[in-house]
């Protein structure tokens, strides 16, 4: 679906982001396996957390939704054999990869195209190395078919800093004797260990490793998850972008291995402030504030880019408006997200008559630069259409995202949002 964008002059208001879409896998997927009440507040409605609900379903957990929207999972009968369909999403195939690890069943996940391509290697080599048997298609893609059972504790260094892989051999670890170890390379969103905690797994974060002893029956508990940060990132971004803007993000989770962009932005020179403060099951959240200024170009270098790493797409497109240079490397990684991020970026913004290179792990941008609209494209990727969103406020005339629909994947109110910031 083609989405038909005006410039904007400004932009003000407030808007509650819908839950974060990392914390909710995780709470459902956890849920599915604690004895005792389990309930999640603020579950977001969005296809990827769609479809961990339904593959969820099918390995027999129980999902129901109250009145007012507060979900109660309960495990239920673990099948002997079962085809998941995880969507777009490799979160789920890749979390539930490391569950049906640690159980004696078959389980075979399967994507859709964008899925299909992305790697899976990096789940299933160490959970070969606990004792699973796995067969991924050729190139190591879906669809991947897990045996699990009788799992061995390992210690596992991931080739790539990578939150899914980390979590994935974490949850394999609730079911193998002895401590799973991962260390990993750069530190990587901790949601997975702050959950685990509050559920009264026996966990250890140190220097660079993450220790859980084995095996562990998870205790429900109720999690109330914050608004995605991931989401607040392109308000914001907009509200820096725009003169004399103010945009106010309600409860927007701000654990510090999220708020990356955030903290980039500041540093560009955008005034991004946070109120209200509060803590439910040791993630934090607060209020927004995100207010116009002039920006400056900034280099962004590898160790910084698993805390933005899903923001960098925007990052570009912020970047354009800076004066000077914005040099990012050591992001490799967006060449396997749901598309190749640096060439989509690179592509739009080139129409859009931004200067842009593309490097091997990154880009360069150079800016200020008055973008003119183009017909650009989603390529099938959430995240570059709501980047791209932003940016068509920004140029000068029409822009049309061809493929916008695809926002849903993480946040289906997105436009509607964005038109009441609008006015
Ligand atoms: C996620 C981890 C990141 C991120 C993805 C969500 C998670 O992926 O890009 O959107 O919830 O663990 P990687 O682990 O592949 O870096």
């Amino acid at each position: 679906m083609d989405i038909i964008l005006q410039p904007a002059h400004t932009i003000r208001g407030e808007v509650r982001l819908p839950g974060d879409k990392s914390i909710a896998h995780r709470a459902l997927i956890l849920g599915a396996i604690a004895r005792g009440d389990h309930t999640i507040e603020g579950l977001p409605g969005s296809e990827d957390i769609r479809s961990t609900v339904s593959c969820l379903e099918r390995l027999g957990a129980r999902i129901e939704t109250r009145p007012g929207g507060l979900v109660r999972v309960r495990p239920g009968t673990y099948p002997s054999r079962a085809p998941l369909f995880a969507g777009n999403s490799g979160t789920t195939a890749r979390l539930l990869a490391g569950l049906a690890a640690g159980r004696p069943a078959e389980v075979t996940i399967d994507g859709d195209d964008s899925l299909r391509r992305r790697p899976m290697e990096r789940v299933a080599d160490p959970l070969r190395r606990m004792g699973a048997s796995i067969t991924t298609a050729a190139g190591g893609t879906l669809p991947m078919t897990v045996r699990g059972g009788s799992l061995r504790a390992v210690t596992y260094r991931p080739t790539v800093p990578s939150a899914q892989v980390k979590t994935a051999v974490l949850i394999a670890g609730l079911f193998a004797d002895g401590d799973t170890m991962v260390e990993e390379p750069l530190p990587t969103r901790d949601h997975t260990e702050r959950l685990l905690r509050a559920m009264g797994a026996p966990i250890r974060a140190a220097e660079g490793v993450v220790a859980l002893r084995g095996p562990v029956e998870l205790r429900g508990v109720g999690v109330t998850i914050p608004g995605d940060v991931s989401s607040a990132a392109f308000f914001a971004a907009a509200a820096a972008c725009l003169p004399d803007s103010e945009v106010v993000l309600r409860g927007v989770g701000v654990n510090p291995t999220r708020t990356g962009f955030l903290d980039t932005l500041s540093r560009m020179g955008a005034r991004i402030d946070r109120e209200n403060e509060t803590r439910h099951l040791e993630e934090p959240a607060a209020d927004i504030i995100a207010r116009h200024a002039d920006l400056r170009g900034i280099s962004v270098s590898p160790e910084e880019v698993p805390g933005l790493i899903d923001e960098l797409p925007l990052l570009a497109v912020v970047a354009t408006q800076a004066e000077g240079e914005t040099v990012l490397r050591g992001a490799r990684e967006l060449r396997v997200k749901e598309s190749d991020r640096i060439d989509a970026v690179v592509a739009n913004l080139s129409r859009l008559g931004a200067r842009v290179e593309a490097l091997d792990d990154g880009f360069v941008i150079r800016g200020p630069c008055r973008l003119r609209g183009a017909r650009v494209f989603s390529f099938g990727d959430h995240r570059i259409a709501m980047a791209m969103a932003v940016a068509a406020l920004l140029a000068k005339g029409e822009t049309v995202i061809e493929g916008s629909e695809t926002a849903a994947v993480s946040y289906p109110g997105f436009f509607d949002d964005l038109r009441k910031l609008l006015g």
